[in-house]
């Protein structure tokens, strides 16, 4: 009996790698949703293709990290200095990942972005195309090839090109815009239908698959059906699978000597107050200056709780060459300064803002999680210790799984949850958590106060709606589904031939 292979193809791989000589590297595994969400899964033998965050020119370097991360189950695709600038900082992170947020770019970055384009574009298929040869040199008759997110759009195409037999799928894990902002895009049409290669194409919410079938039907003219796609005779499955987390991992993980350690540093240095708590990657989506304001304007309004609540701000700083992430970083620095200096004391000061240098992965598990995170739910804290609030203030976020990682730390707290309507998330967790529009930081403040002023039965009831969401609707179970569903729909689409 040999399981399949699942062949998981991402921009990013699950290990970060530096080098520590001409022919040695250190690797560290960075245990993002995804890592966690296929190691659970037993019925695959999963491997990894992707770019290891570092520039590896020469060749000895080269061989000796694809030796190292094999062990790792892991395949390197080599992209040098150039490509990253124009394929991964512009056309992904400058284009891409604004648009497909809805957040236009800055006056200032706008024509010099449109005049690049055309090369960032080219790029951007010239990586895909390096992605497509990696895959194609190590695809084995069987394998399922699984393309993760907006840095590889091009890729069903170009593997459906090498072998039209292979099962091919795709899962976005931003949000996908209306088709009003991506016919902005000047390369609309050619991404849709790179993407329609696939045999089956995924989304996080029902609403980002309806979004995609419309463009494809107003820009390309294709036919929309309940099931997907149509483009004569031939179908591209589209469908929504909403993913979760490794909840189990967290439950444990509340058990661990370095996380009492950290609960009793934490009581110690809050005794006395309320904590909310922020943990966001350093990105304009996630609302953080947003969320700042809120906080203020709360602390404006209820001059009772000054010097008795404190706000957690944890920060991971993320594509830093690309100049809209540094005008945010200083722009966070300022208010946060701004804030402290307004309402701060002689011993303590309302924001804590700690920023993370060295995760670079999609979610937050590992160190920040375990060290400072979810230490509300331990059973050494007395009710009114540790973490009251988490406060989630995203302006468009794909899922939001740090909503599900605070959930279910929860169990014995019973934090409350400030989630964005904008987030993912705030389709699954909506009816435990409150829900806001970050815009607007008037209803946010108000959020808070509510939040810590909940009663201990609403906390209770709220907590359970999300707990036993969390806790059900598994990182595993969501890739066990997009897999099943993927080979299934090429066995069907075999038949209607
Ligand atoms: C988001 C994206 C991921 C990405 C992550 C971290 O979650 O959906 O694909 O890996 O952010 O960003 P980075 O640019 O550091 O890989």
């Amino acid at each position: 009996f040999s399981r399949q292979r699942l062949l998981v193809v991402a921009n990013r791989l699950p290990v970060s790698a530096i080098r520590r000589g001409e022919d040695s590297w250190s690797l560290e595994i960075s245990a993002g949703g995804l890592v966690s969400a296929l190691l659970g899964v037993k019925e695959f033998e999963a491997r990894w293709i992707g770019w290891a965050g570092v520039n590896v020119p020469d060749e000895i370097g080269q061989k000796a990290l694809t030796k190292a991360l094999a062990e790792k189950r892991c395949i390197p695709v080599f992209l040098d200095e150039d490509i990253v600038h124009q394929y991964y900082n512009g056309y992904c992170n400058n284009i891409l990942w604004p648009l497909f947020h809805y957040l236009g770019l800055p006056q200032e970055d706008r024509l010099a972005t449109t005049r690049s384009f055309q090369s960032q574009f080219a790029a951007y298929i010239k990586a895909n195309q390096m992605f497509a040869d990696v895959v194609n040199k190590h695809y084995k008759d069987g394998d399922v090839v699984w393309c993760h997110d907006y840095h590889l759009m091009f890729l069903p195409k170009c593997l459906k090109e090498y072998n039209s037999d292979m099962k091919v799928g795709w899962f976005l894990h931003t949000p996908f815009p209306s088709s009003e902002i991506h016919r902005t895009l000047p390369s609309r049409s050619d991404l849709l239908r790179a993407v329609l290669a696939a045999d089956l194409v995924g989304f996080h919410t029902y609403d980002y698959a309806r979004h995609f079938v419309s463009a494809c039907t107003r820009i390309l003219g294709f036919e929309g059906t309940p099931e997907g796609v149509e483009d004569q005779g031939r179908l591209t499955r589209v469908a929504a699978f909403p993913i979760g987390i490794d909840s189990e991992r967290f439950i444990r993980a509340l058990e661990i000597n370095p996380v009492q350690v950290h609960i009793k540093e934490l009581q110690e240095t809050f005794a006395g107050r309320k904590v909310m708590l922020g943990v966001d990657r350093l990105d304009m989506i996630k609302g953080i200056p947003q969320k700042l304001l809120a906080f203020e304007k709360f602390l404006e309004e209820n001059s009772d709780w000054r010097g008795k609540v404190v706000l957690l701000q944890i920060a991971v700083p993320t594509r830093t060459d690309v100049p809209e992430y540094q005008r945010l970083t200083s722009q966070v620095h300022e208010i946060v300064g701004r804030i402290n200096g307004r309402f701060g004391t002689l011993t303590a000061v309302p924001i804590h803002h700690l920023q993370f240098e060295t995760c670079n992965s999609g979610t937050l598990t590992g160190q920040v999680v375990f060290q400072q995170l979810y230490l509300a739910g331990h059973p050494s804290l007395k009710p009114g210790d540790s973490i009251d609030v988490a406060l989630v203030t995203s302006l468009r976020d794909g899922m939001n799984l740090v909503s599900y990682e605070f959930v279910a730390c929860q169990d014995l707290k019973k934090g409350v949850l400030i989630l964005s309507e904008f987030a993912g998330a705030a389709q699954s967790l909506g009816a435990g958590a409150i829900l806001v529009n970050p815009w607007n930081i008037t209803e946010v403040a108000n959020a808070i106060a509510r939040a810590l002023n909940m009663s201990p039965e609403e906390r209770e009831k709220r907590h359970w709606h999300n707990f036993t969401h969390v806790t059900t609707h598994t990182a595993q179970e969501w890739a066990e589904t997009f897999v099943s569903e993927l080979n299934d729909t090429v066995v069907e689409a075999q038949l209607r031939i």
